[in-house]
């Protein structure tokens, strides 16, 4: 009987970890070799970032070019499984360089970690306490991270909250941490532990969690882009960003895939610099959230001369110092090809990704559709799918184009008559 029950897994060498998931999985020896690969990353790196390493996962990285933002010019690194996001980065950002690219800023990088206090019968007048011993807290708290402080970082205000919950009132400590060019989830955790004590001490009450916030309201970046009519083609199409625009904005239903097309080009960028996506996405949704109604993290109007402006304003908590962005050789390279010298110079990039996608993916849904675009490299992938060898791709995707019937049986009969000499 095989079971995943493995005891000392962590413990094994990357070899031999493999050589007992090749034969609980049933892999062959090319699947295992697949796996094995670490590319870039290699096995010792990828050994140092997580536990229990096989292999790495790897994902295509394109560049997405043509974008203008604050007068600068970036090619800009997308990682990402889903074709047509990178080419519709690089149209879009194309298409607003006439308009002046985009102009792009960033609040400070200040994030939020959060410390809950239970068990105190006054949580008001716990709350004055607390903030009466502000000084104290930070100053216990920058004592934790020297060098962010030397950086001009550090724990730099307190906000206290009371909190209506199941189990009854909360006092809930937000420490406001500027953590410059690091993503920050390390100093902020470490942080909020070390005051936790001096919270305790001073209401007599309990602390349990003691954690970051990924809705990262106090780190947010701000993205426009005026888009010029003549340059989208003309009335018919402001008409109808508008028309989706509103419609997002109406309907959490739509709005969810509004957003996902903002997060294409987030995470890809966020993804080829080594960043945290999940407390990027983390962020982004929650942000959208805010006020209980669930909204696009773009908006899109129609200046004075009939031009399309879109804005976009999102949390991105992102580092260069720390974390994969220092160690991965791929997200090291992506960081230096992008140029940036500060985290929130990343951030407006970034940003500036998320507003460019939302434009294609709108430009192109209230036009021609998503699917002429989309359909010629997914019927790419279809072919390979279908065994097409490198030779074969190409006109394997032409006959599937001309018959508008993109799928792997239909590959598969094509390349049973190609290989028959039909
Ligand atoms: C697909 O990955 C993203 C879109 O669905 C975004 C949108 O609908 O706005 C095209």
């Amino acid at each position: 009987m095989k079971t995943s029950e493995i005891s000392g897994f962590y413990k094994k060498s990357l070899k031999e970890r493999l050589e007992l998931v090749k034969e609980f999985g049933g892999l062959s020896e090319e699947e295992a070799k697949t796996l094995a690969n670490t590319g870039a990353l290699g096995s010792a790196l990828a050994e140092r970032m997580i536990e229990n390493v096989i292999g790495t996962m790897p994902l295509p990285l394109g560049i997405a070019v043509n974008f203008l933002i604050n007068d600068t010019d970036y090619l800009v690194p997308m990682a990402i499984e889903e074709p047509s996001v990178v080419a519709a980065a690089s149209n879009a950002a194309k298409m607003a360089r006439p308009g002046g690219g985009f102009q792009a800023h960033t609040t400070e990088p200040i994030m939020i970690g959060q410390i809950q206090l239970v068990g105190v019968s006054d949580p008001q007048a716990a709350r004055l306490k607390i903030l009466e011993i502000r000084d104290e807290i930070l100053a216990v708290c920058n004592e934790k991270d020297p060098v962010l402080v030397k950086f001009g970082g550090g724990a730099k205000d307190l906000e206290v909250r009371v909190i209506d919950t199941a189990r009854g009132p909360m006092v809930i400590v937000h420490l406001l941490v500027d953590c410059r060019d690091a993503m920050g989830a390390n100093a902020v955790n470490t942080m909020a532990e070390a005051a936790a004590p001096l919270v305790e001490r001073v209401t007599g009450g309990k602390v349990y969690l003691r954690i970051i916030s990924n809705l990262a309201v106090t780190r947010l970046v701000r993205v426009k882009a005026t888009f010029l009519q003549d340059v989208i083609g003309g009335q018919d199409v402001v008409d109808g960003i508008l028309q989706a625009y509103a419609f997002a904005a109406a309907d959490p239903f739509r709005c969810a895939t509004h957003n996902k097309g903002i997060m294409n080009g987030v995470d890809a960028v966020v993804i080829a610099t080594g960043n945290d996506w999940r407390a990027v996405e983390a962020g982004a949704h929650s942000y959208a959230g805010m006020g209980g109604h669930y909204k696009p993290l773009t908006t899109w109007e129609e200046d004075g001369q009939g031009n399309l402006v879109g804005t976009i304003e999102m949390p991105i908590a992102v580092g260069l110092v720390g974390g994969a962005t220092a160690t991965h050789p791929a997200a090291k390279a992506g960081v230096k090809l992008l140029g940036v010298q500060t985290a929130q110079e990343l951030a407006q990039v970034i940003g500036s990704a998320g507003l460019a996608q939302n434009f294609a993916a709108l430009k192109a849904l209230a036009t021609e559709g998503i699917q002429r675009g989309h359909m010629s490299l997914h019927a790419r992938n279809i072919a390979v799918m279908a065994g097409a060898s490198v030779e074969e791709v190409d006109e394997v995707v032409r006959r599937l184009l001309a018959e508008k019937l993109v799928r792997v049986d239909k590959a598969q009969e094509i390349l049973r008559e190609m290989r028959a000499g039909e």
